[in-house]
């Protein structure tokens, strides 16, 4: 879960003192909730990742790099601030630490420094494609107070807050568990006021208002209706493409959807080509709703989840090629990893585990929370920690 991977991928040329390599272009790969165990250049024998194995083959394959959370929203803010993400009150100990409503009202705060933004300083086009994750608004539903082009990005386009279970008709909901916990038992409570008041009320035991027993009624009908109000709108306010600040797709569809992104990504790096750029394509694969385009469904021997790491694959593939034709190779940092491991302990309603491996690196989410906690609290000596 902690355990993180990395390549980097820096050829010299021939010419020692290139101008371009003071500026070298740098391109970061983050993968949503990859296992370290998923990769071939980490032993995994029957996912076939040849394009990111090649990466390691030329680069640095680190095998202990340890992401500050083992959740989504606190791990990226430390990935883009270098700091403990409890600094930018992005740590949560007791409570979700994740958006997972576009109407949130929280997000990485402005005056945080990401390197993008020192990137952009430094005259470097800076683009994310891909998730975000970190908060879209403070006060209106347009002031942008923590979108991406407010955090040293000039280009977005992707997915501001996370692709999730509800995201995708058929492939269950997250909110299930929580609804299943707290509203029948609501709901029940409330019957056995409403019968008990009445009983009592014709009893004659108790003299009360039949307004009394009317508004227990509208309360538990009015609960109904927030619940399916939720679900039947959950998609469509949450789920949506974004390009720079406006929506292009509402809700997204996930047809052909990391073509689009390494297409998007591609046509970043040709426009760049004279310039330093950092590119920062951050896959809402292989995170649940698993999905992979036509081309790669059914290929994989470990089914969707299967087919989700190797379409990512081949989407590295395309990009390092186009650096290849630009020969931008020799002058490009590229960095690889995943914002923490596999999400082994999501079981769907339907009892479907969501897949990935993370090699030797096994526990369970219980272990990771403590851990985590324990980084929160100690944020001195968390580097000391092996695990
Ligand atoms: C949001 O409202 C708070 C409190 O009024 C204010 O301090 C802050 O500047 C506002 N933020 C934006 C981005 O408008
Ligand atoms: C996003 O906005 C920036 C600056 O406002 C602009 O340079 C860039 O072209 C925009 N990108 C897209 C895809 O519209
Ligand atoms: C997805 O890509 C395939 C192959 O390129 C294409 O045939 C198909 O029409 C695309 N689907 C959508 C919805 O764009
Ligand atoms: C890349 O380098 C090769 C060999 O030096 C050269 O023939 C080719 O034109 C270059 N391509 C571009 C797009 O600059
Ligand atoms: C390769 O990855 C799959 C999918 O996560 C996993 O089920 C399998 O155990 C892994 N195989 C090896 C040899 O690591």
């Amino acid at each position: 879960m902690i355990l993180f991977h990395l390549m980097l991928y820096l050829w010299p040329t021939s010419n020692a003192i290139d101008e371009r390599l003071l500026k070298p272009n740098i391109i970061l790969f983050m993968v949503d909730d990859l296992g370290i165990g998923d990769l071939g250049c980490y032993g995994n024998t029957t996912l076939r990742t040849p394009n990111i194995d090649k990466l390691a083959k030329g680069g640095v394959k680190l095998t202990q790099h340890i992401a500050a959370s083992p959740l989504c929203t606190p791990s990226r803010a430390a990935f883009l601030t270098g700091r403990y993400p409890v600094r930018s009150g992005m740590a949560s100990l007791n409570r979700l630490g994740v958006f997972l409503f576009s109407a949130s009202s929280g997000g990485l705060p402005a005056e945080e420094i990401t390197f993008a933004k020192l990137l952009q300083q430094e005259g470097y086009s800076t683009g994310l494609i891909g998730k975000w994750h970190l908060g879209i608004n403070c006060n209106s539903s347009h002031d942008f107070c923590h979108h991406p082009l407010n955090h040293g990005f000039d280009h977005f386009y992707g997915i501001p807050v996370n692709n999730i279970r509800d995201c995708r008709p058929g492939h269950g909901s997250v909110f299930i568990k929580g609804i299943k916990m707290y509203i029948p038992s609501i709901l029940q409570m409330t019957g056995i006021a409403v019968i008990t008041l009445e009983v009592m009320r014709y009893l004659g035991l108790l003299k009360i208002p039949c307004r009394v027993i009317g508004y227990l009624f509208l309360l538990a009908v009015a609960l109904v209706a927030i619940v399916l109000f939720f679900f039947n709108n959950f998609r469509h306010l949450n789920c949506f493409l974004m390009r720079n600040y406006s929506i292009i797709q509402q809700p997204w569809t996930y047809e052909n959807l990391t073509q689009r992104f390494t297409e998007d990504a591609k046509y970043f790096i040709r426009r760049n080509t004279d310039k330093p750029f950092l590119l920062f394509l951050s896959y809402p694969q292989v995170h649940t709703a698993l999905y992979a385009s036509p081309a790669f469904r059914g290929n994989s021997k470990h089914g969707l989840y299967g087919d989700a790491v190797e379409e990512m694959d081949w989407s590295v593939g395309q990009i390092l090629h186009v650096l290849d034709r630009w020969n931008l190779s020799g002058q490009t940092l590229v960095y690889f990893t995943s914002d923490q491991g596999a999400h082994l302990e999501e079981i769907s309603d339907n009892g479907e585990v969501q897949g990935g491996f993370n090699g030797i690196f096994k526990g369970r989410i219980q272990l990771f929370t403590i851990v985590s906690q324990i980084l929160y609290n100690c944020p001195y000596s968390w580097s000391n920690l092996h695990f």
